[in-house]
């Protein structure tokens, strides 16, 4: 039987600064932005969004009768909002699911999608009238005026996994590898991450051999067996260093055709910033949509978690997929608000972040249609909003 990604699609926040006004304003060359670390954009997160509205607003884009078949709802993110309760219950209440349902969340860094994929095979495996929503959501925060700043961003993407998918269909190999390091991390009593740049971008390459290594190790395969290979991009100058540690000078039309498709991955995610755990998958939309890929062939899959964790695998092409992920995302990414680096600065400083007092936001400027209103006896209020500014 054959289980994978059955529908996906993608949200983010309605704001977002050009970089170019973030270098200017850090005083720094704008092709180190835009070339050295490949990003144009970058989403601007508004106190009235958080994790579980932006995850609610992915998963409000998939069809409402598939929405209806869910049986297992699982989180995936490193932006959970509290410690103890699941952040899809609260989705659970917005996008209106049916009662009878599991939901759980997972945590391992930008892993952690990876994980609940895998883990939603196996449920369906188990059971193939299992539908199991899988959402990654996350908010990439590292401090203003800090070096990872340029590295921010924030959206999520919700999957479908099932039996018989309509997009990817997962293979049952995979190759994955686990150290115990401090390249990234973010304390319970921290909003922003802690983060070892240098040593994490060495870290995610040599992971990226390591499980590519084994993987074809086991399999027997060649690169000529990859129409593409989808990377997990926290900026996307990652997923080529990534693609050259395996690559290196090779020429060959393989090597040119995996290389087109990472230039056609990062062509969304250079827009929006990392989302953390979203990023692999945000990445994958983007291939799908602007690549070389056709029914039936392989992709290749990197996922990586600071921490640390790889997982390399795979998945073939379904016929007429095209369908069943999120198709104006071009459009809606063009129609966010832009703001000056002065407003991108006011929102980040009036984040809830770790504050435990009462407070109310005003929500009618966020043309969203799930927002934060604010929090109240440690209790965060969210909104459904059925007007679109
Ligand atoms: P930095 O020190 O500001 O930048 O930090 P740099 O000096 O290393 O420069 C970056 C690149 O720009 C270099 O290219 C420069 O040569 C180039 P590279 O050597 O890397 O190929 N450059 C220029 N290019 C063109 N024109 C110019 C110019 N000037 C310089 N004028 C860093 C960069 C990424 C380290 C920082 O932003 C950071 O710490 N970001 C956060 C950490 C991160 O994203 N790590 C990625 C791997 S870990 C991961 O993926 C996991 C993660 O998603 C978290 C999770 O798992 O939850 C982060």
């Amino acid at each position: 039987m054959k289980i994978g990604i059955d529908q996906m699609a993608f949200a983010t926040t309605p704001y977002y600064i050009e970089l170019s006004d973030l270098a200017a304003a850090r005083g720094v060359d704008p092709n180190k932005f835009k070339i050295g670390i490949g990003q144009d954009r970058q989403a601007v997160v508004p106190p009235t969004q958080d994790m579980v509205t932006l995850g609610a607003a992915a998963a409000k884009k998939l069809p409402k009768n598939a929405l209806r078949q869910v049986t297992t709802l699982i989180t995936a993110t490193e932006s959970g909002i509290d410690n103890s309760k699941a952040s899809g219950i609260y989705i659970k209440r917005l996008l209106k699911l049916n009662d009878y349902i599991r939901v759980v969340e997972t945590k391992e860094a930008c892993y952690s999608a990876t994980a609940a994929l895998q883990f939603a095979r196996g449920l369906v495996a188990l059971n193939p009238e299992e539908t199991v929503l899988v959402i990654a959501s996350d908010i990439a925060r590292y401090g203003l005026k800090t070096p990872g700043e340029v590295t921010q961003g924030a959206g999520a993407v919700a999957m479908l996994v099932t039996k018989n998918p309509h997009v990817l269909a997962i293979e049952s190999v995979s190759a994955s590898y686990t150290k115990d390091i401090m390249d990234f991390w973010r304390p319970l009593f921290a909003a922003e991450a802690h983060v070892d740049g240098k040593y994490s971008n060495q870290v995610y390459v040599d992971f990226f051999l390591k499980t590519y290594q084994r993987y074809i190790q086991i399999t027997g395969r060649t690169l000529a067996d990859f129409a593409a290979i989808a990377f997990h991009l926290p900026y996307t100058k990652m997923g080529k260093k990534g693609l050259d540690g395996l690559l290196n000078n090779d020429q060959s039309p393989v090597a040119q055709r995996l290389r087109n498709n990472l230039t056609a991955e990062q062509q969304f995610s250079r827009q929006v910033g990392n989302l953390y755990t979203g990023s692999l998958y945000l990445g994958l939309i983007s291939l799908l949509q602007n690549g070389d890929v056709q029914p039936r062939e392989r992709i290749g899959l990197f996922s990586y978690g600071s921490g640390a964790e790889g997982e390399f695998y795979s998945g073939i092409l379904q016929p007429g997929y095209q369908e069943y992920i999120d198709s104006h995302l071009q459009e809606e990414l063009q129609n966010r608000q832009q703001v000056t680096i002065d407003q991108y600065e006011h929102l980040f400083n009036q984040q809830l972040g770790m504050s435990s007092a009462d407070v109310e936001f005003d929500v009618s400027s966020d043309p969203s249609e799930y927002v934060l209103a604010g929090q109240k006896n440690a209790q965060r209020n969210y909104q459904i909003q059925d007007r679109q500014l």
